[in-house]
C-alpha cells in the first residue's frame, strides 16, 4: 500500500478502504462550454485517470466507478460510440500502467454485448490483474445494480439445482455478484448535484456512507476527494448497532 500523503486531508485518521463514485455531470460540463457532450466524456475520462492515481497514492485499496449503465444504451448512437471509444483508449493505456505500477483493474457488468475489441481488452486486464495484489480499480460497464442481483439469483439457482450450492446466506450470495471478493464500498460519492444512487451497487451499498456534491465530474479534483473523506470521517458508522 502506498504511504498516506501528509499534506492532504487524507493524511490523518481512518481512510475508507473502498471508495465508489458515480461519474455524473459530463454533459453539463460540456454544455457550459458550448462543446459537444462527447467532449465532456473525454474530460471525464481524464478526470478518472487523475482521481484513480490520487486514490492509489493516498492508500485507498479499491476505487469503483460507474461509467456506463445498462440504461445508458438509450443515449444517441454517436454518444454511446464515443464512450465506448474512450473506454477502449483508457483500457489500452491501463494494460501498460498495470504492468508498471502493479495495479488491478476489474470490469463489473455484463460484457457480452460490448464491442469485441473492448471484450478482448477486458480479458487482457483481467489476466494481468491475477499477477498483482495492490490497488484495484473497478469500472462498472453495462452495469445495473438490479441486473446484478437478478443474475446472481439465477446463478445461485443453477448451482443449487446442480447440487453445487448449499443454503443461501448474505455472505454466500455476495459471492455470486460481479463484485465477489471485493469489500463493500465504505464511501459512495456522487458529483453532479443529483441525490440518488441510480441503480449503482444496490446490494453492496447497504451500509455505505453517501456524499453528494454539486461539482461536475470533469471538474472533480483531489481536494474534492479529500473533502469527501473528511465528511466520511465525521460520520458515525454503527452498522445497525449502537454507539460504543
Ligand atoms: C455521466 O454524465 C457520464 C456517463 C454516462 C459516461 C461516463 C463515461 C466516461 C467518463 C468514459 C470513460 C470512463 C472511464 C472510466 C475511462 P452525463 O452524461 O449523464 O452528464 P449530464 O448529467 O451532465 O448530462
Amino acid at each position: 500500500m502506498a504511504p498516506f500523503k501528509t499534506d492532504s486531508a487524507a493524511g490523518e485518521g481512518k481512510l475508507p478502504r473502498h471508495i465508489a463514485i458515480i461519474l455524473d455531470g459530463n454533459g453539463r460540463w460540456a454544455r457550459k462550454r458550448a462543446l459537444p457532450r462527447t467532449a465532456g466524456h473525454a474530460a471525464g475520462a481524464e478526470t478518472f485517470r487523475r482521481i484513480a492515481t490520487y486514490c492509489r497514492d493516498i492508500g485507498i485499496d479499491y476505487l469503483t466507478v460507474y461509467a456506463f449503465s445498462t440504461e445508458n444504451w438509450k443515449r444517441p448512437r454517436e454518444e454511446v460510440d464515443a464512450i465506448m471509444g474512450l473506454l477502449g483508449k483508457y483500457l489500452r493505456e491501463a494494460v501498460d500502467t498495470m504492468e508498471r505500477d502493479h495495479i488491478r483493474l476489474k470490469i463489473l457488468g455484463d460484457p457480452s454485448i460490448l464491442p469485441e475489441s473492448l471484450r478482448g481488452l477486458i480479458d487482457e486486464t483481467a489476466d494481468i490483474s491475477t499477477h498483482y495484489s495492490g490497488f484495484q480499480a473497478n469500472v462498472c460497464l453495462n452495469y445495473g445494480g438490479r441486473d446484478e442481483i437478478v443474475r446472481a439469483a439465477m446463478r445461485y439457482a443453477e448451482d443449487y439445482k446442480a447440487g453445487r450450492a448449499g443454503a443461501l446466506t448474505e455472505e454466500s450470495f455476495s459471492g455470486y455478484m460481479f463484485s465477489a471478493g471485493i469489500p463493500d464500498p465504505d464511501l459512495i460519492i456522487r458529483p453532479g448535484g443529483e441525490m440518488r444512487l441510480s441503480n449503482f451497487l444496490m446490494w453492496e451499498s447497504a451500509y455505505s456512507e453517501l456524499v453528494f456534491t454539486d461539482v461536475l465530474w470533469p471538474d472533480f479534483t483531489s481536494a474534492d476527494i479529500d473533502a469527501a473523506i473528511e465528511e466520511y470521517r465525521r460520520r458515525d458508522r454503527r452498522f445497525g448497532g449502537i454507539k460504543k
